[in-house]
């Protein structure tokens, strides 16, 4: 029998399709990928993530290479490992080229040359505002620090035990394993971003946005079980709210439902930028509507209009329906932003409850820790 497909010992799975999502004209790029699990054995339920193992950009390996005057042929043991490999095999698939620590400037300090490099990076390190020492390294990669103090000279067994491990992303899984057990549907935003004047981007993301090859099985992925789910019963209501790429298990939550035939009234609260580029998955929305299963959908987009409106203001706008619907035993989901997105909407949630439910803020917040109690308020927020 074959050892089943885990994070240690992902499956190799094929990319069978890959779609933009938002509109080329906007200003994020969110797209929708097929991972195909034929053959894998891996089963998932609403809810869960996939996790993918990235590999590194060539280019940015390159690059790299370039700047620490190394072949990549140089034989490294990463530490942990038994056998010794190629640097440029190491930091392809196993270590990552972002996130440098102070360890790493100390090293490139003892070993600069040049006086007037040594002495600023001495002027760093020494750096006595703890956000400002953070800021500095947070706009910097291995590149920029050797590009900008070139005389320091570090061998490729020191760079791997000074890079990070390169570790597995999470997402989301948006499809129904209802509709498709052999398939796992992703929505991603593609990170790319900019700082310290160079272009950046996203490993992950980018990796299957740019570079995982289409009908090809070499995707390292495995499935990450979640206590994130729907309710057992289907003719409990659910409310979710999803923002962003945090709509990804409601789509999957939605196609169950209708899939199976579940009664239980569905309320999607979805938002983004704005309404004509990032509408994702506008049209499946449309026809859930239709057909019933999405009994409500309301709309937040934040930069249609010069005032920001956010998913939670449709929240408070219609605090007195969702109360009835809380009231009637409905589960309350939340998914995406954990920094901004996810604190607001829990404050506007204990708003709702205590002044639509008559209670005092203390009683609200006690019945927000019964409602987690019985799961009935489950977040996956990142
Ligand atoms: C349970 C879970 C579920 C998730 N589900 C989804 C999902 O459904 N869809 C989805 O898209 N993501 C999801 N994520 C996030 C996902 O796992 C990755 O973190 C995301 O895709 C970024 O990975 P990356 O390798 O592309 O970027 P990385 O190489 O990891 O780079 C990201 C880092 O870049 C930096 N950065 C990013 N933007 C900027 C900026 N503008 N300025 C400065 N620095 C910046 C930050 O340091 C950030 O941590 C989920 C995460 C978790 C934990
Ligand atoms: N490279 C880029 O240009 C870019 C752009 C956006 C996101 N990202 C990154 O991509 C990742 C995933 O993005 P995402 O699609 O899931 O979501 P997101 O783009 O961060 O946000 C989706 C929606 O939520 C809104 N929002 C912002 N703050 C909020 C708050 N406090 N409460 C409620 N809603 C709020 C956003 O509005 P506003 O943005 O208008 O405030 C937007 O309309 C995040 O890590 C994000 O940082 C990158």
């Amino acid at each position: 029998m074959s050892i089943p497909h885990d994070k240690n010992n992902p499956f190799a799975a094929a990319l069978v399709e890959r779609r933009r999502l938002s509109a080329p004209n906007g200003q994020k790029e969110t797209s929708h990928f097929s991972v195909s699990l034929k053959g894998s054995g891996l089963t998932y339920t609403c809810g869960d993530s996939l996790g993918v193992f990235p590999t590194n950009n060539p280019a940015a390996v390159n690059a790299f290479l370039k700047a620490a005057r190394l072949t990549g042929d140089e034989s490294v043991l990463i530490p942990k490992d038994t056998a010794p490999i190629t640097l440029r095999e190491a930091i392809t698939r196993r270590l990552a080229l972002n996130g440098p620590t102070y360890k790493f400037v100390q090293l490139l300090h003892d070993r600069a040359t040049n006086a007037a490099e040594k002495a600023a990076l001495a002027e760093r390190i020494a750096e006595a505002d703890p956000e400002k020492k953070k800021a500095w390294l947070a706009e910097r990669e291995f590149i920029d620090l050797l590009e900008e103090n070139p005389s320091a000279n570090i061998t490729a067994q020191e760079f791997t035990e000074n890079f990070r491990k390169l570790m597995p992303r999470l997402y989301s899984i948006s499809s129904s394993p209802a509709m498709y057990p052999d398939e796992i549907h992703l929505t991603v935003a593609v990170v790319r971003y900019e700082t310290n004047g160079r272009s950046r981007e996203g490993v992950c993301s980018t990796y299957l946005a740019d570079r995982a090859r289409m009908h090809q099985p070499d995707l390292p992925v495995f499935v990450a079980n979640s206590h994130f789910g729907l309710p057992a019963d289907d003719n409990i209501p659910v409310i979710m709210v999803g923002p962003g790429t945090g709509v990804a298990p409601f789509r999957s939550f939605v196609m169950d439902r209708a899939t199976r035939g579940a009664k239980g009234p569905n309320w999607l609260f979805f938002g983004d930028q704005r309404r004509s580029a990032d509408f994702l998955y506008e049209s499946e929305w449309n026809e859930w509507q239709k057909s019933g299963v999405l009994t409500r959908l309301d709309l937040a987009f934040s930069r249609d209009q010069a005032q920001k409106i956010y998913v939670q203001d449709r929240m408070r706008e219609n605090g007195a329906e969702l109360w009835k619907w809380i009231s009637a035993g409905a589960y309350f989901y939340v998914c995406g932003d954990a920094k901004r997105m996810a604190k607001d909407v829990d404050a506007a949630l204990h708003e709702i409850i205590a002044q639509h439910g008559g209670m005092t803020p203390e009683a609200a917040i006690e019945f927000v820790k019964q409602l987690k109690k019985a799961e009935r308020y489950q977040r996956d927020v990142y």
